[in-house]
């Protein structure tokens, strides 16, 4: 029996220092002090041993089962050192490997306009406001004094959409004019803002896309007059092309405002001598103005007597070209890598 004990010792400890894995060590944990390991089943035989010798026996066992938990204990140990010493080398990152060089993105010449021209007006003190794209008949026609039979909603070439849930005319904004009567509803002069975003017309060739950019700005206050409109607008220009430009207004005619004007400035390309940007007239238009329509300020419950303002709108796509020297509108929206390498920065 003793011999047995010490063989079995031998073997065990062998045994546990040739495993390999960690789920080796636990079979070799059953296959030695499981219900049916070869330990517990000499312990069984211990009953038949002299009571003399049980004892002695019964202790060596004990010792042996008290060697072979520590000897597993520490092959555990190791085996797990190992284990992470393997991953470590497996899963190891040289950090001082060059990164993957990230794809160089830059802002889109139309945000990069856009964003301009929000810092100058900011500036100036109009903060932007936003409206939304799908809109209802009141805000883009009927309280900018543009009724149902008007001939300016040709002008418009409108998207419709199918009517909302009380059965409103739902359309895509045709212009960013919308957010004058959704501010000028909302709150109450002096009130001094512009407005960004997105408009859409059912148009599409060489110089118009379906949707495009505009900013709308106004201003009502008590006291309002067109001078203070041309100040603006002529400061504006100039800060955005960062050159003294000659500005001039021409009188035109849009509903929501009288009188009305649209402004060119002088061509950027030949100076005013003639070109083919300007077609040979040495102006470039850029933009439409005016003071706010009475029918307007009325539409809005803004009391005529005391406040007056102006508006003016301009086309974003349009203004970016000039600048940016950009001749085809659809490389805005096309985004081939070429161009937008070329225009697009950080
Ligand atoms: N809403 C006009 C358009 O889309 C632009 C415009 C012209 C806005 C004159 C104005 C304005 O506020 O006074 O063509």
């Amino acid at each position: 029996m003793r011999e047995q004990l010490q063989a079995l010792q031998q073997e065990a400890l062998t045994r546990l220092q040739g495993a390999g894995s960690v789920a080796e060590l636990e079979q070799i944990r059953v296959q030695t002090l499981g219900k049916k390991g070869s330990l517990t089943l000499l312990l069984r035989g211990l009953a038949g041993v002299s009571v003399a010798e049980r004892p002695v026996l019964g202790e060596l066992a004990n010792a042996l089962k008290d060697a072979f938990n520590v000897a597993l204990q520490r092959r555990m140990e190791i085996l797990q050192e190992e284990d992470l010493a393997r991953r470590l080398v497996a899963e190891q990152l040289d950090v001082t490997l060059p990164g993957r060089v990230p794809p160089q993105g830059g802002i889109h010449p139309i945000s990069r306009a856009l964003g301009e021209i929000i810092a100058i007006f900011s500036s100036m003190g109009f903060p932007p406001a936003t409206g939304p794209e799908v809109e209802d008949d009141w805000h883009n026609f009927e309280a900018l004094n543009i009724p149902a039979d008007h001939p300016a909603r040709e002008m418009h070439d409108t998207f419709y959409l199918p009517p909302g849930i009380k059965g409103e005319k739902r359309l895509l904004r045709t212009h960013t004019s919308t957010v004058q009567i959704r501010v000028m509803e909302s709150r109450k002069p002096p009130l001094r803002v512009i407005a960004p975003g997105k408009v859409f017309r059912c148009d599409s060739d060489l110089t118009h896309t379906p949707m495009f950019h505009q900013v709308e700005g106004f201003l009502v206050d008590e006291g309002v007059h067109f001078g203070q409109l041309k100040g603006i607008l002529e400061r504006f220009l100039r800060l955005f092309f960062a050159r003294e430009l000659p500005v001039r207004f021409r009188p035109s005619f849009f509903p929501f405002t009288e009188p009305s004007a649209e402004a060119d400035m002088g061509c950027l390309f030949c100076d005013g001598g003639g070109c083919r940007v300007c077609k040979g007239t040495g102006w470039i238009e850029v933009l439409g103005c005016g003071l706010i329509h009475p029918n307007v300020l009325a539409n809005v419950g803004i009391d005529q007597e005391r406040y007056s303002g102006f508006a003016f709108g301009m086309g974003v796509e349009r203004l970016a070209m000039l600048k940016y020297g950009i001749q085809d509108l659809r490389l805005f929206f096309e985004n081939d890598l070429r161009f937008l390498q070329q225009h697009a920065r950080l």
